[in-house]
């Protein structure tokens, strides 16, 4: 654990040969967009990783912005799935990414386990997904993935995750939905450290989509923590509710509905509309 000031240490990054290039921000509109920038350079070294430590405009999926608070982290990984082993366009990269980011926080976490720290509200502490790719802890959301593929079959991979930052710093809207790593441990955690952990364990998920999909698609219900909430999936006009039955192996929300058990590989499970986080 490092002193809230360090957000992230370049040389470290490069030398750890995950990435081909870094390019570091002291502050950014969004890591997303300068990835896209930079895909647009035909001779640009992949992976390329794009970090910030101040996002001003930060995206979301679908139509929502995305709050950045100061201190936490923000990074976009421009790549191609094909170098890393992986086919172009999957849907289940951005979960194969957020568990990898889940393994990084635990891994790079020395403190006591998840299921222990004290926790703001009565939902369990344990740290896991919402389909199709948020992290939770806590009952509240920790960090987003957000994966854009280019027509030429690159692909961006955003990480938007709440480490230094306080939930009580942000937009007083979201201030119950999210929470952060230090809210939750009460201590600093290093943002090299995270990145290097999350690099790792995505390029390991990644050869796992392409060859060995099953058992990353077991990690995908095993992280779940909405198994037997009542959820509505949105597809445009139509809404179906059903019993969470976890997500299948190909990334796809299992629900069971009057019709019968149904897996879905789109949607979402917000009402349409244009909120940050
Ligand atoms: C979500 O809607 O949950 C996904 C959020 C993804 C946010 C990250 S922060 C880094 C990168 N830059 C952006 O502008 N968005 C992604």
């Amino acid at each position: 654990m490092i002193a809230m000031d360090s957000q992230f240490d370049v040389p470290r990054l490069l030398s750890s040969g995950f990435v081909a290039r870094v390019e570091h921000f002291a502050v950014l509109d969004s890591t997303q967009q300068r990835a896209r920038e930079a895909a647009t350079n035909p001779f640009e070294p992949l992976p390329l990783l794009v970090v910030a430590d101040r996002q001003t405009a930060g995206r979301g999926r679908g139509e929502n912005s995305w709050w950045t608070g100061d201190g936490n982290l923000a990074l976009s990984l421009l790549f191609d799935p094909a170098q890393l082993g992986c086919p172009r366009g999957l849907p289940s990269i951005s979960l194969a990414a957020s568990v990898a980011i889940i393994d990084a926080i635990t891994a790079s976490w020395d403190g006591p386990s998840w299921d222990t720290l004290p926790r703001p509200s009565s939902s369990t502490s344990r740290l896991g997904l919402h389909w199709p790719n948020d992290v939770y802890a806590a009952g509240r959301k920790l960090g987003g993935v957000l994966v854009e593929a280019l027509p030429d079959g690159l692909h961006i991979l955003g990480l938007g995750l709440n480490t230094n930052g306080r939930a009580s710093d942000a937009p007083r809207e979201l201030q119950s939905r999210l929470t952060t790593l230090r809210d939750l441990t009460g201590q600093p955690h290093d943002h090299t450290e995270l990145t290097l952990a999350f690099l790792d364990r995505l390029i390991d998920c990644l050869r796992m989509l392409g060859a060995n999909a099953d058992s990353l698609g077991r990690r995908f219900d095993e992280l779940c923590l909405q198994h037997g909430q009542m959820l509505t999936l949105y597809q445009g006009e139509r809404a179906t509710t059903g019993r969470c039955l976890g997500i299948a192996r190909d990334g796809g929300l299992r629900l069971e509905t009057p019709a019968g058990a149904l897996t879905f590989h789109s949607g979402t499970l917000q009402p349409p509309r244009g909120a940050v986080q």
